[in-house]
């Protein structure tokens, strides 16, 4: 008798165990490596957030899988964001790695993607060149030749003739510099002089003084999200708008996480983006006010629209894949993916996993007592240029 009462207990014991493994295999996991702190810490705070407001909105499971979303943060420092790639997916065995604030931290986890055949979701990261680095890469977010060549299209019909460049010195800042200036002087205007800021702790005062004294019509300008306040704050203390220079930008630097900041000296600044917090769509309308429900005093800015369609892009090549999960599969079934984002109609461009979007005019203005970046203009389903060459 109590031998049998032993043996009972030890197979409920090992079914037990069984299930926990099952349950264990079961979990697909996300590991979502940002900027948790450091200089680009609003990226990972806003890109958190959205793909918490994804799953709070569509459920945490997925073709009968179990989402667990695990977040590390990397500081925006590429050694560490490889190292804890490396960790996630050996360790974790995570199905898919998402986020990258930056550049260099998309690139140095691309390796490791194709290595393990785990998809690397880039959220943030801009540099054309990104998509490139790993069959595994798949954006959500946007590439700087695509909203640079825009600006340079626009420039030239609205009396811009002549410009100064100012860039952060990295990739992004490489390729808006680039694309803005080949495409400038195909329409016919001058890039007087490139400027290029360091990336880390950058003074904006001595450049935007030689732009001073360069007197172009306007200062083109890229720096990451995050760093916009601060370019706005020395262009309106050095007088450079009173001296007659107009400010244009990518939309990076209106930031709809700082604008409403920067206070009325931002009024009239234009911009090329793909994503502005007023973009008028209902999806759009629903998406801002559920995540400035979720999150006390924060406006989704273009970094929350990546995170946020990055997750729909896993959930849905999930479901497509019956919920195997398996990292090929997931980046075939990404490919030619077409939805209504919160920014407007996507597709990813089943020849190069970046994404195809529309990219949008806009103008500082006010809107009840707020600033907003309003949409006066589309260029529809822009690809990115970096990829045509
Ligand atoms: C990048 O490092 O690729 C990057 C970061 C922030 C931006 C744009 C690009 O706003």
């Amino acid at each position: 008798m109590k031998k049998r009462t032993l043996i009972q207990a030890a197979v409920a014991a090992a079914a037990l165990a069984a299930t926990a493994t099952a349950l264990a295999q079961d979990a697909f996991k996300i590991g979502l490596i940002l900027p948790m702190t450091g200089q680009q810490a609003s990226t990972g705070r806003q890109i958190e957030a959205a793909a918490r407001l994804y799953m709070a909105q569509h459920g945490d499971s997925v073709a009968g899988r179990k989402i667990e979303l695990i977040v590390k943060d990397d500081v925006a420092t590429p050694d560490v964001t490889k190292r804890l790639a490396q960790e996630l997916i050996v360790n974790e065995k995570v199905n898919v790695i998402a986020g990258f604030g930056v550049t260099p931290a998309a690139l140095a986890a691309a390796p490791l993607a194709t290595q393990a055949k785990v998809p690397e979701i880039v959220m943030a990261a801009a540099t054309s060149s990104i998509t490139e680095a790993s069959p595994y890469v798949v954006r959500s977010s946007f590439t700087l030749p695509q909203v640079s060549v825009s600006m340079a299209d626009w420039a030239p019909k609205n009396g811009i003739k002549s410009v100064v460049t100012l860039v952060s010195d990295y990739g992004p800042g490489n390729d808006a510099e680039k694309y803005f200036t080949e495409r400038f002087a195909a329409n016919g205007g001058k890039v007087i002089e490139k400027l290029r800021v360091p990336l880390r702790n950058p003074d904006f005062a001595p450049f935007l003084q030689k732009v001073r004294d360069a007197k172009p019509d306007a200062l083109f300008v890229f720096v990451p999200s995050g760093a916009g306040a601060a370019v706005m704050k020395q262009f309106l203390e050095r007088g450079l708008d009173k001296a007659g220079i107009k400010l244009i930008a990518t939309g990076d630097v209106t930031d709809d996480d700082q604008l409403n900041d920067m206070g009325d000296g931002a009024l009239g600044v234009v911009t090329t983006h793909h994503y502005s917090a007023a973009h008028p769509s209902a999806l759009n309308k629903q998406f801002v006010e559920a995540f400035e429900k979720a999150n006390k005093g924060m406006r989704p800015n273009f970094m929350a629209v990546g995170g946020y369609d990055g997750m729909h892009l896993i959930y849905e090549a999930l479901k497509a894949t019956g919920g195997k999960g398996d990292g090929t599969a997931l980046v075939e079934k990404m490919k030619g993916m077409r939805f209504e984002s919160p920014r407007g109609e996507v597709l990813i461009d089943p020849a190069t996993r970046d994404i195809v979007q529309d990219v949008y005019l806009r103008k500082v203005e006010k809107k009840d007592g707020k600033l907003y970046n309003v949409e006066f203009d589309v260029l529809k389903a822009v690809k990115d240029p970096g990829k045509s060459k």
